[in-house]
């Protein structure tokens, strides 16, 4: 690694905190990226309900309290993610013992356990969570992504769950979680969302925008006009996710290399959305990429299976990109 580059959190340090996605082994792989450039972390799927409590009566923490530990001993903040998704969540939980769905009340005392057995367990480590993640469909279809949460609970499963995550740690801050942020139709849908759940009074404090992004798409304007109208509502925003593919969502070839064009458009991509998030430092309170470096991002599997993606800052080698050289400039 390179040690004598400026740090990342440091150079943000007036702006806000600077996270990445871990898991139980890149705190290992990847210690001294971690420790010099990021201030905050997020487990990538160590705190996922299938993954922490992949049976009615049995928890498995050893994984996520080893990212906790690792937090802790660096001095790095740490999100919860997450409580409620349609994903990486077992099928027990929406069974009973002779395989047929069970009912709204045993659906809601499991998701009460759960709730207050994790997010009790990090009560003094963890700071803010994802509490309900990918809720709203895309399509105009349905307003809200049809799962097994809503077919069981109904339509107030979103507030059930941040009321019992309140709850459980009232000093928490909890966030609201999705992708396609930016858009227009899905973000007026985010939006109408959560500025009904605030009426009411529901504890809810942020918006999460995942910011799994492309170097096309979505547009900063897309991205300035969905900053604005979230923060409207008068609620912290983050970004929770966030990497910049070289590759078009439809694109499925599988380059040796990235192309000069793609290398340039991902640092002034990155320059230029640093530079806009800077200008709202005052709603904005995290930013987290998924994942420290390329050579174990997510995208080097999806939406292509095996196909190298360069999406974050740092290389393979975990050297500096051109797109680091951008956002600490
Ligand atoms: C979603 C989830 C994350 C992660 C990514 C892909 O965005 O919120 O937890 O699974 O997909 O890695």
């Amino acid at each position: 690694m390179n040690t004598n580059i400026k740090s990342l959190w440091q150079t943000y340090e007036a702006y806000f905190p600077i996270g990445t996605a871990v898991n139980a082994t890149t705190i290992h792989t990847h210690k001294d990226l971690l420790v010099k450039h990021f201030n905050s972390l997020t487990a990538e799927n160590e705190m996922k309900f299938g993954e922490v409590h992949p049976a009615e009566n049995s928890y498995y923490f050893e994984k996520a309290d080893s990212i906790a530990e690792f937090a802790l001993k660096n001095n790095m903040k740490l999100r919860g993610h997450t409580l409620l998704w349609h994903g990486q969540t077992s099928d027990w939980v929406f069974k009973n013992g002779n395989g047929t769905k069970v009912s709204r009340e045993v659906l809601l005392k499991r998701l009460e356990d759960h709730i207050n057995t994790v997010v009790g367990r990090y009560k003094d480590r963890i700071y803010c969570w994802d509490v309900v993640n990918e809720a709203i469909e895309d399509k105009s279809s349905h307003f809200f992504r049809q799962t097994e949460w809503l077919d069981i609970l109904g339509e107030d499963f979103i507030e059930k769950a941040f009321q019992l995550a309140h709850k459980a740690d009232p000093k928490a801050m909890l966030f609201y979680n999705d992708y396609n942020a930016c858009y227009p139709e899905k973000r007026d849908k985010i939006y109408q969302l959560v500025r009904n759940l605030k009426e009411r009074e529901i504890p809810i404090h942020g918006i999460g925008l995942q910011g799994h992004f492309n170097i096309y798409t979505p547009t900063l304007e897309e991205i300035k006009q969905a900053i604005d109208k979230y923060a409207s509502l008068g609620i912290k925003l983050q970004i929770t996710e966030l990497d910049v593919s070289v590759y078009e969502f439809e694109d499925h070839r599988s380059l040796k290399m990235p192309t000069h064009e793609m290398i340039d458009k991902q640092a002034d991509f990155y320059g230029k959305f640093f530079e806009l998030l800077k200008e709202y430092k005052e709603v904005i309170n995290g930013v987290t990429f998924w994942g420290p470096s390329d050579d174990v991002t997510w995208l080097n599997d999806f939406p292509v299976y095996n196909r190298q993606n360069w999406p974050l800052l740092f290389d393979n080698q975990h050297q500096p990109k051109e797109a680091y050289w951008r956002i600490v400039q």
